[in-house]
């Protein structure tokens, strides 16, 4: 089983993915977690050249070079623990690609986007993922407080607040699309209440 954690930086995916993490080993499960872009010493590799401020590129090599670091750990990490019927939980998955460089590089169209990401991780998708919604204030404040005040912003987050509302935009359209999949969360609640829903949610999902 794979489940997933979208939303924008700052939004408080890391922190509620992790909380699942311990809650599931807690019970005695063993759970494989990942996060991208990365995983894998390829997909590290690569993740460096995405995030480094120097490194310009083209938007479609973007795409490619996050879609690459994606195949290289569904195929050599996540596919197997997927197919023998462990959990995998993922920090990001093919959704960011479509949310990030379908909606905020406005690359190319969604659809083909999210059909592309099929080959990409040759068809497995995830049986269950959260959105944790917030508004660009609450993430850009939130990611302030992580980094510090003058700390310096990745490559991506410094993209700006016109390509991140397009990015929270495309996101409340992939999840609207595919309701049985997505479960949207109010991510301005506090960390406990969201967690609470989130494990509500997956028990159920879990005895099923
Ligand atoms: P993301 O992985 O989405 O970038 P993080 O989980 O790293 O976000 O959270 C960003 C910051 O916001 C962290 O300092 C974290 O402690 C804080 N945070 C996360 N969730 C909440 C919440 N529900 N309410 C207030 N602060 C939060
Ligand atoms: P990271 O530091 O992991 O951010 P976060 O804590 O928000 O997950 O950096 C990953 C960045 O890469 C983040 O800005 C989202 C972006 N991204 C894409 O643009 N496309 C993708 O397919 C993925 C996986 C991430």
């Amino acid at each position: 089983m794979i489940i997933s954690f979208e939303g924008i930086d700052g939004s408080g995916k890391s922190t509620q993915a992790e909380l699942l993490l311990s809650r599931l080993e807690k019970q005695g499960i063993d759970v494989l977690y990942v996060r991208e872009p990365g995983g894998t010493a390829v997909s590290e590799r690569i993740r460096s050249i995405l995030l480094d401020p120097e490194a310009e590129m083209d938007p479609f090599t973007e795409m490619l070079l996050f879609s690459a670091a994606r195949s290289e750990l569904v195929r050599t990490k996540v596919r197997s623990v997927h197919e023998s019927g462990g959990i995998v939980v993922c920090d990001r998955f093919f959704d960011s690609t479509v949310a990030y460089q379908g909606g905020g590089r406005q690359l190319a169209d969604p659809e083909w986007l999210n059909r592309f990401q099929r080959a990409v991780t040759d068809q497995i998708v995830p049986n269950r993922t959260y959105l944790i919604r917030v508004d660009i204030e609450t993430s850009t404040r939130r990611l302030e407080n992580r980094l510090g005040a003058d700390a310096a912003a990745d490559r991506m987050e410094q993209a700006g607040t016109e390509f991140f509302t397009r990015v929270v935009e495309t996101y409340d359209r992939i999840a609207a699309a595919e309701p049985d999949r997505f479960r949207v969360m109010d991510g301005r609640k506090g960390i406990d209440e969201i967690a609470e829903a989130i494990w509500e949610d997956l028990e159920s999902l879990l005895s099923t």
